[in-house]
């Protein structure tokens, strides 16, 4: 028996992937490549914009052929879109062939109700929130040599456009021990890269310790790796937690700092709780302790009411925030969220059109940037080889990538490369 998953959406759901692979395995089955031959199927979906889930819908829908030549093939949908209110019984409406519909509280279940499925015409369960932070599942992680470590789940933060509180649940933290004791485990197997994940990192706690403190022990432990972490929320991003960054080298000094709007009418619309300036003051105080820090964030174009005038300021912010890179998305109205109901909702060609602008202006902020890289000899961690480039490459400690050609297989090594080209955000070069 064998497995093909599906993977839509972020960090976090590559990673639950990860544990899903972890679970199927335990139960015997093996990893597959390709969908057609597969005994189980399963999406793991993602619900965050309109695009994500057509995605998803596509794709699902695109299996009812295979799914009635090869009869004892096994559909699983789970994840974000699962959780949705209405969308598991909107699924299996659109689509029959689905055997087995699972939230995004109750992964570690899937062995047990493969398990019931063989009983059953069909299975759909889902729970209201997750009951414990351990999920008991051993990830079979692909992403060597970078490892993903959950520290918390689920988010409290209601930013008013977003659907991750209502199908990822109330936030809840992992407990340090186990956050601690999986990071060693990890860097004793080899591991050379960690980033701790989370929808707002900085609001972790385990009873006395805030996330300062548990990042300063995970950068304690014992070994050559780095450290990442993802997301920060701009409110929550304190001095103290600077201050861990510039102690040890191992953090990498890239922050990936989510501004959304540069608007300050629009961030208090979305319920960002900072405005413009603070968020800029933010940076600012990262980068007096620490000069060559980046900051990466994620921007949103045509929220309600975001009017040009708006918009510009999130164009200058770009500018002023000096951010080497940046997701850039159009407001997508999520049913159930706020700003879904709000008035003045933005045609799309106007988003479009912004959205456009946006990009043009990052891309001047990124390219400027890489510019400035060539000459310099920076230290790569080499993560894969391009089959088409015929290059290997690899994150450098401020986030960005590097290409470059190597006679031995050097994934999972802390390589040193002389910058020759920038071409966009990446890096090219020869290794020293
Ligand atoms: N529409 C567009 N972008 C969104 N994001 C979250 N919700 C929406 C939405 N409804 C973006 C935010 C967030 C990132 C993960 O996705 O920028 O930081
Ligand atoms: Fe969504 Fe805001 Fe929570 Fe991020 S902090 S997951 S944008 S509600």
């Amino acid at each position: 028996m064998n497995y093909h998953i599906v993977t839509y959406g972020c960090q976090m759901n590559v990673h639950e992937s990860e544990k899903i692979a972890g679970l199927l395995r335990g139960a015997g089955y093996t990893r597959e490549s390709a969908i057609e031959d597969a005994d189980i199927v399963v999406f793991n979906t993602c619900c965050i914009r309109e695009n994500a889930e057509n995605h998803a819908f596509g794709n699902i829908g695109a299996l009812k052929k295979l799914k009635r030549q090869r009869k004892g093939m096994l559909i699983a949908v789970g994840g974000c879109m699962a959780q949705e209110e209405g969308k598991a019984a909107l699924l299996v409406k659109k689509f029959p062939f689905i055997d087995i519909v699972f939230g995004t509280h109750n992964v570690a279940e899937l062995p047990a109700l493969i398990e019931r499925k063989r009983r059953e015409k069909k299975v759909v369960s889902l729970l209201a929130d997750r009951a414990q932070t351990e999920d008991g599942a051993q990830p079979y992680r692909t992403s060597y040599p970078n490892a993903w470590v959950n520290i918390t789940y689920g988010c409290n933060n209601f930013c008013t456009y977003c659907i991750v509180p209502y199908v990822r649940g109330r936030e809840k933290s992992r407990s340090a021990r186990n956050i601690l004791e999986e990071v060693r485990a990890l860097v004793q197997a080899g591991y050379r890269e960690i980033t701790l994940l989370g929808q707002n990192v900085n609001s972790y706690r385990d009873g006395e310790v805030r996330f300062p403190a548990l990042l300063d022990a995970v950068a304690s432990v014992e070994g050559n790796f780095r450290v990442r972490f993802m997301t920060s929320h701009p409110k929550d991003f304190s001095a103290e937690l600077v201050s861990v960054m510039k102690r040890h080298d191992k953090i990498c000094n890239l922050l990936h700092l989510p501004a959304q709007s540069g608007s300050d009418r629009i961030l208090s619309l979305m319920n960002r709780r900072y405005t413009r300036e603070q968020y800029l003051e933010k940076i600012a105080m990262l980068r007096s302790a620490i000069p060559e820090a980046e900051v990466t964030t994620d921007l949103i174009v045509g929220f309600p009411t975001e009017t040009e005038e708006d918009f510009e300021a999130t164009l200058s912010l770009v500018r002023e925030a000096d951010f080497s890179s940046a997701f850039t998305f159009i407001y997508s109205p999520r049913t159930g969220t706020k700003a879904a109901g709000m008035e003045g909702q933005i045609p799309e060609e106007v988003s479009k059109e912004r959205i456009a602008r946006l990009i043009a202006q990052v891309n001047e902020n990124t390219r400027a940037k890489s510019e400035r890289y060539v000459g310099r000899t920076i230290e790569l961690l080499c993560e894969d080889y391009d089959e088409k480039k015929g290059l290997y490459l690899g994150r450098e400690l401020l986030g960005r990538m590097g290409y470059f050609a190597s006679g031995e297989n050097c994934v999972g090594e802390f390589i040193r490369m002389r910058v020759t080209r920038a071409n966009g955000v990446s890096l090219y070069g020869e290794r020293l």
